[in-house]
């Protein structure tokens, strides 16, 4: 058996039409461009790659961006001083400092200052905190961009055993909230492992849906999986290799080889659970807009 593909690049560019007419919709109805601040902070070539999708990916809904990169040296009062800012302006709908920041910086300390209506990563303890009592919220965007693909794709949630393995706050434990919510795209019995889990595959067995966000390549291998499961790889890591033009190729924490003989569904690195994320940023940030013309 060999799984099918679920194309997260082909699903995106259908969703991000859809948003772009709604763009212009917004922008005839009211006059208001939907804009998003980005702040990054040092050279991380993984995150630096990231952002400049994101932005393209803003331009190429009709969106205003503002992209701010500073070098890693910025202090912790720069960058509030700079999200204070962006909380003021009228043209910002959305506000996102690309994570990890460097050590020196409290990643709380900058998230918390963030702007609630203005938290399109969903990262804020608001957000989070509305999320878990399901209340009306920016839901963050991977795990949001995970569930949008299982609708999509028609996969049944509801009463399937799901496991997620990774408990970080960007997509293990708001994917596990996502999955056991009682909603569209959830309702299913959840299991959480992370690194201190024994025995991951007695786990991994279990799952009819398995969510790998361990942020290690080869986490997940096909003798772990549940012949027939739909498998969600979240992992984006760079591993080297010469014979690429840019001396590495990507893998995600799932071994596809070997999964994709027992799964019957199976998201691909690269195109996979990648361009969704954009895509649910893009979402967020037109919501966010539209929120404040109702103000
Ligand atoms: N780093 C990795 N994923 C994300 C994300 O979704 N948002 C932000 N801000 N940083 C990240």
């Amino acid at each position: 058996m060999s799984a099918e593909i679920l194309n997260g690049k082909s699903l995106a560019a259908d969703m991000r039409l859809d948003i772009a007419s709604q763009v212009a919709d917004l922008k005839e109805k009211t006059g208001i461009t939907p804009g998003l601040g980005v702040i990054l902070v040092g050279v991380d070539p993984a995150s630096t790659s990231y952002i400049t999708a994101k932005e393209r990916a803003c331009e190429e809904a009709g969106m205003y961006s503002e992209d701010v990169r500073l070098p890693a040296e910025t202090t912790e009062n720069e960058i509030l001083a700079l999200v204070q800012k962006m909380n003021n302006d009228p043209k910002i709908n959305g506000i996102l400092v690309q994570l990890p920041l460097p050590k020196h910086i409290s990643e709380s300390a900058v998230i918390n200052a963030i702007a609630p209506e203005k938290d399109v990563d969903g990262f804020t303890p608001v957000n989070v905190g509305r999320m878990m009592i399901g209340q009306t919220c920016f839901l963050p965007c991977t795990p949001h961009g995970i569930i949008q693909m299982l609708l999509k794709a028609g996969v049944e949630t509801s009463g399937k055993n799901a496991v997620v393995v990774g408990r970080s706050n960007i997509v293990g434990k708001p994917v596990a909230q996502l999955l056991m919510r009682k909603a569209e795209g959830g309702n299913a019995t959840v299991t959480v492992c992370h690194t201190g889990t024994k025995d991951l595959k007695s786990f991994t067995l279990q799952a009819d849906i398995l969510v790998v966000a361990a942020g290690r390549p080869n986490t997940v291998t096909g003798d772990m999986i549940k012949p027939g499961a739909t498998v969600i790889d979240v992992g984006v890591n760079r591993i080297p290799d010469e014979t690429r033009p840019r001396g590495y190729r990507l893998a995600g924490d799932v071994d596809f080889e070997s999964a994709k003989e027992r799964a019957s569904l199976i998201t691909p690195v690269p195109g996979g659970v990648g361009p969704m994320t954009i895509t649910m940023l893009l979402y967020n940030t037109l919501e966010s807009a539209r929120r404040a013309t109702e103000k």
